[in-house]
């Protein structure tokens, strides 16, 4: 018998900068993504000024999916796809992002693309903000570190809402929002807020101001979406990335707790409508004093999400007494696990960790919770024959759809869905490559700008399709 619900929403996820391409069409205006170079493993992506000759611009073309959605949507079709998480591109609908009335072409592309999704059965599930907010408010006004682009953000929202009012049920306000608690890594504030923290004298007294403006401006949307469609479900989402004492002494527990708060902080604010106790202590020792309007605490209360989104990679441990120097550290604040694996990126590998993080989310929250990235980023090699066969990427998903389904049946933790990252491969968010894939769908693009973009199914899109078809059954 299965573990999983009736009406599970299993399907893929990717966000529009990731796939689409199509930059500069049709009066798209542009993104903070456009102008980030490609990077690899262990060597950052770089922001220039402007787009400028001689840089490579991942993003530019990423895997055309703005001409060919059509064809792609085909293949989830085939694969049995319920749902479809991907995000609109706010550049596209206000290329500026302060104008006062919309790009409708950009729109009108949504339209096809949505439409397309119904017509085959599968429902849209869209972020509203994932990495990709217009330049101009960066250069205009300091990205989200002024208020004013809380207001450019609520018309947007405002916009597709109503547009699509009687298509799409499924929202999330903003994408990991909580990567930016990773303060001291530059991509991390830039994609989420478009501020790089290390450049300003006090880097958190800017985090906590800039985050500030995204619960206000989350919370509005949130009330605003239930006033044009009561129906809506408007998610928060963070990325889940438990961190374990590194040992059973005590000092590591209490390092690992506070170390976790980070992790907690903006689901805390947006499931439960107001700052956690154990805030205040920190930003006091900090002397981290955030503006706040006086309507604000009413603001985030009225704005509570319905459910809580994540997605969930990887664990790693937390060193009260860590050594100065850890070259095999992914992040400061953590370090890796002796006992897991990891992928070619250094990803550690933990499927337990997701029913762990999934019974943890559920008894703080108690809200339903939708996994809405997982997936094993990895080297794929088509072969002679053409198949491509990543068993690699079966058996990791098997083993995570294995602990959700744990989560479920043992647990008791009401999971509404699943959609693995990068269900068609597309260019990493880290690094910027083509070569970290994700998809069950290969698609012929390669990092020295050869490939003819054509699709291919992988192993594990009919394993997939299996998967769906038997609703989580991975053998
Ligand atoms: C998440 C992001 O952090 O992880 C995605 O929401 C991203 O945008 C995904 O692509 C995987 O990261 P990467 O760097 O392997 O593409």
């Amino acid at each position: 018998m299965s573990k999983f619900p009736e009406n599970f929403l299993w399907g893929g996820a990717v966000a529009a900068h990731q796939v689409e391409g199509g930059w500069n069409a049709d009066g798209k205006g542009i993104s903070i993504v456009d102008v980030l170079t490609k990077g690899e493993h262990g060597v950052p992506r770089k922001m220039t000024d402007n787009v400028e000759a001689g840089e490579v611009y991942p993003n530019h073309q990423a895997v055309d999916f703005y001409h060919r959605y059509s064809q792609d949507i085909a293949l989830f079709a085939e694969m049995g796809f319920k749902c479809f998480r991907t995000s609109i591109a706010w550049s596209r609908i206000f290329p500026n992002g302060d104008e006062s009335t919309p790009n409708e072409a950009g729109l009108a592309f949504y339209d096809r693309l949505i439409d397309n999704l119904l017509s085959q059965g599968i429902e849209p599930v869209i972020t509203l903000s994932h990495f990709e907010m217009p330049y101009h408010l960066v250069k205009a006004y300091g990205g989200w570190a002024s208020r004013k682009v809380v207001d450019c953000f609520v018309r947007f929202c405002e916009t597709v809402f109503t547009r699509y009012r009687d298509k799409v049920t499924y929202w999330i306000t903003f994408n990991e929002i909580n990567n930016q608690l990773n303060w001291d890594y530059p991509l991390f504030g830039y994609c989420n807020s478009g501020v790089i923290f290390t450049e300003h004298d006090h880097p958190e007294q800017m985090l906590y101001q800039v985050l500030h403006h995204q619960f206000v401006a989350s919370a509005k949307v949130v009330a605003l979406g239930h006033v044009i469609n009561p129906d809506f479900k408007i998610g928060s989402m963070i990325h889940m990335m438990p961190l374990y004492p590194a040992t059973c002494h005590p000092d590591d527990l209490l390092a690992s707790q506070r170390a976790m708060r980070d992790k907690y902080l903006c689901s805390d604010v947006q499931v439960r409508g107001h700052y956690p106790h154990y805030i205040w202590p920190q930003w006091a020792a900090k002397g981290i004093q955030v503006a706040m309007d006086d309507d604000d605490v009413q603001i985030l209360e009225n704005g509570r999400a319905d459910f809580l989104a994540i997605s969930y990679y990887m664990t790693n441990i937390v060193d009260a007494n860590p050594p100065e120097e850890d070259e095999n550290a992914l992040f400061s604040a953590s370090r890796l696990n002796p006992h897991l694996p990891a992928s070619d990126w250094g990803w550690q590998i933990d499927p337990k960790g997701l029913r762990y993080a999934l019974s943890e989310l559920y008894e703080r929250y108690e809200k339903p919770i939708f996994v809405v990235e997982n997936g094993l980023g990895a080297l794929d090699t088509m072969e002679a024959s053409g198949e491509i066969n990543d068993d690699y990427r079966i058996s990791y998903l098997s083993q995570h759809i294995e602990a959700l389904g744990e989560a479920i049946s043992q647990d008791g933790v009401d999971v509404i869905g699943y959609t693995p990252w990068g269900c068609i491969d597309c260019v990493s968010f880290t690094t910027g490559e083509y070569r970290k894939r994700y998809g069950f769908i290969y698609v012929d693009r390669h990092d020295d700008g050869s490939g003819d973009f054509s699709r291919h199914r992988k192993k594990s899109f009919y394993w997939y399709q299996s998967v769906i078809a038997n609703n989580g059954l991975t053998e």
